[in-house]
């Protein structure tokens, strides 16, 4: 079995529920307390031993770039007032052993393009896609979790979890029975359903583990849901020659592409963070709620 060393990152939506904070500047360096979400996504990919991180980026996202290469004059300027705690911190948003390599992703066609377009760099390995939209809280990391599935059957793992039936449009929804407790083997998967034909109510959450055969299906899929290459349209085909799972991790996902998942991202990350739990929960303590 190969061991997996590279994680894709789709970074080059627009982010359009965000506007106008994400007119300029990617909604992948929105920050939850003190980090942004895109380093939630690559220290979670790091934990699962991931070495190579690939980011599909596109326009107005040369922030992302920026925040993981070396920035000398911070750094210098951090030294020389003698701030090596924040200087530590500067230093190790990557660790030395990990690279980062950017590809651009030339029109926003969909997460499958996104994904294609990272064959090349990716080649015939086995690898994992990470949506950085969505924040998962857990331990042992979510996608170390899925790694340990995938060595043990090796085979694609993807990460569900249940949603509400109201809420099943949003998701890639999946179908498959019960192979052990969590872990289904797949025979279908539909992008965004209608709530009365959604074959369950278990949906996607942004973790993929998936074998290389994937790209031959993505690149003989035409646009599906929202006019988009979908992913998961690709994974529909990938099913039907060999197995694909599904695997309800253990943790607290939290929607940031929404702006009520980022603000109880944000709420919930606060009430741990060491330096702020105390105030901020005495804070919260003071507000009165308007009716
Ligand atoms: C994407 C995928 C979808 C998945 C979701 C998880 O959709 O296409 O299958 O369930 O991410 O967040 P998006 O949220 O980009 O519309």
């Amino acid at each position: 079995m190969q061991k997996i060393t590279k994680a894709v990152f789709p970074v080059a939506g627009f982010g359009s529920r965000f506007l106008p904070a994400t007119k300029a500047s990617p909604k992948e360096m929105l920050p939850i307390v003190d980090k942004p979400l895109i380093q939630y996504a690559t220290e979670e990919a790091i934990a699962a031993g991931i070495t190579d991180l690939i980011f599909v980026t596109g326009r107005s996202k040369r922030a992302i770039e920026d925040h993981f290469d070396k920035a000398y004059e911070l750094e210098n300027e951090l030294e020389l007032r003698g701030k090596t705690e924040l200087l530590k911190m500067a230093r190790s948003v990557v660790p030395d052993n990990v690279s980062c390599i950017y590809i651009r992703q030339q029109e926003a066609l969909g997460l499958g393009h996104a994904v294609l377009c990272a064959r090349h760099v990716v080649g015939n390995e086995p690898f994992a896609v990470i949506l950085a939209d969505d924040l998962i809280r857990a331990e042992p990391a979510a996608l170390k979790q899925m790694m340990d599935v995938y060595e043990h059957y090796n085979s694609s793992v993807l990460a569900v979890q249940n949603v509400p039936r109201s809420q099943i449009k949003q998701y890639g929804v999946v179908k498959g029975r019960e192979w052990e407790k969590g872990i289904l083997k797949l025979d279908g998967i539909v992008e965004k359903p209608h709530p009365d034909k959604a074959p369950s109510t278990l949906g996607v959450v942004g973790r993929y583990i998936l074998t290389p055969r994937i790209f031959e299906h993505l690149e003989g899929i035409q646009a599906g849901s929202g006019g988009e290459i979908q992913l998961t349209d690709a994974i529909a085909r990938l099913l039907a020659k060999e197995q694909v799972l599904a695997y309800e991790f253990q943790g607290k996902r939290f929607d940031c592409g929404s702006k009520l998942g980022y603000l109880e991202a944000t709420v919930e990350f606060a009430l741990e963070h060491p330096e702020l739990k105390a105030d901020f929960q005495n804070y919260l303590k003071t507000l009165k709620y308007p009716e």
